[in-house]
């Protein structure tokens, strides 16, 4: 059984065919219109050329933002503009074929789940790091969906009170101190304010960003400014990730998304900030931490997968 699935990113859209142990066969990417209409369209011709060349069973999309219970509209995007947005109709009337639209990260955590680095939980945590903070939660072999859809908004979590603003209308939501901007934010304050920042200034780029290749050669050198803005962003998710324990009780948190790419680096400070905020820490099992082992393939893996198990 092969399915398509499609992963619409903030700069790139990328699809594949999907087989039933998660190879996937051939993929294709375009970068993402900024216009609905247009996604839309780049979707269909994704969709429709794949089906030219192979059998398909079923079509999957996923893309950021909080989707209702019938898997059918867009009601609310953070960091794009939809509101109410009938997504799976524009697709399938391009598509003329049933289409599933699945939030990205939990997309991308069921193909952690089944493919990945989340093989053999029984209950998994994920959380993608990159512009926006993803989650995906998998209870008992069952990734939730909630009431309305929407649930596993594990970036939307309040984690500050009266903290920074965030897209989604509120404000000292996790995303605004673990995601990918998060980190840039640290990285700028501590290049700003001197001394451990020295280095790390003379890497950022004209618009402020430390480019990521710049980021991992100071860290595998040791500099004091990059470490200390990476332990700022882990401390956050760790922290977080306790919080989690306590409600969701998984055995593994699968980290993902670019910040990931970081690796231990990342993952050490995490843990320390997980087992120092976790309750009854000392009497009761902990989770581990692994990184996705998917990477970027993860978020379409998984919702062609997904298309494959809902279309029958
Ligand atoms: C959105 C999520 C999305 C995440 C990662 C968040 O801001 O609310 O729906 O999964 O970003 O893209
Ligand atoms: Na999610
Ligand atoms: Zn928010």
């Amino acid at each position: 059984m092969r399915n398509v699935g499609i992963d619409i990113g903030g700069t790139k859209i990328a699809g594949g065919v999907v087989d039933a142990d998660g190879t996937i066969l051939e993929r294709l990417r375009v970068p993402t219109p900024t216009d609905t209409a247009a996604l839309a369209a780049a979707v269909g011709e994704m969709v429709l050329e794949l089906a030219s060349r192979h059998d398909i069973h079923a079509v999957g999309v996923a893309a950021a933002g909080f989707i209702d219970r019938t898997r059918s509209i867009m009601l609310h995007a953070p960091n794009i503009d939809w509101h109410d947005e009938p997504l799976r109709a524009e697709f399938e009337a391009r598509i003329g074929r049933p289409v599933t639209l699945e939030n990205d990260a939990n997309a991308a955590g069921w193909g952690e789940y089944r493919f990945g680095a989340g093989r053999g939980s029984t209950d998994m945590v994920m959380i993608t790091l990159g512009t926006g903070v993803g989650g995906a939660v998998v209870g008992d072999g069952t990734l939730l969906i909630g009431a309305n859809g929407s649930a596993a908004e594990l970036g939307h979590m309040r984690f500050v009170r009266g903290g920074r603003a965030c897209g989604c209308g509120q404000s000292g939501c996790l995303e605004q101190y673990a995601s990918g901007r998060a980190l840039q934010r640290e990285l700028g304050d501590i290049a700003d304010a001197g001394g451990i920042g020295e280095r790390l200034a003379a890497h950022r780029r004209p618009d402020g960003i430390v480019p990521g290749r710049d980021l991992a050669m100071l860290l595998a050198e040791g500099d004091a400014g990059a470490l200390e803005a990476v332990r700022r962003v882990a401390t956050a998710l760790g922290e977080a990730c306790g919080a989690f324990q306590a409600v969701l009780d998984p055995d593994v948190f699968v980290i993902g998304g670019g910040v990931a790419e970081l690796g231990e680096v990342l993952l050490q400070p995490t843990r320390i900030a997980y087992d120092t905020s976790l309750p009854g820490f000392g009497d009761r099992p902990t989770a581990r931490f692994a990184i996705a082992e998917l990477g970027n393939d993860a978020g379409l893996v998984g919702v062609a997968d997904l298309a494959g198990l809902r279309t029958v």
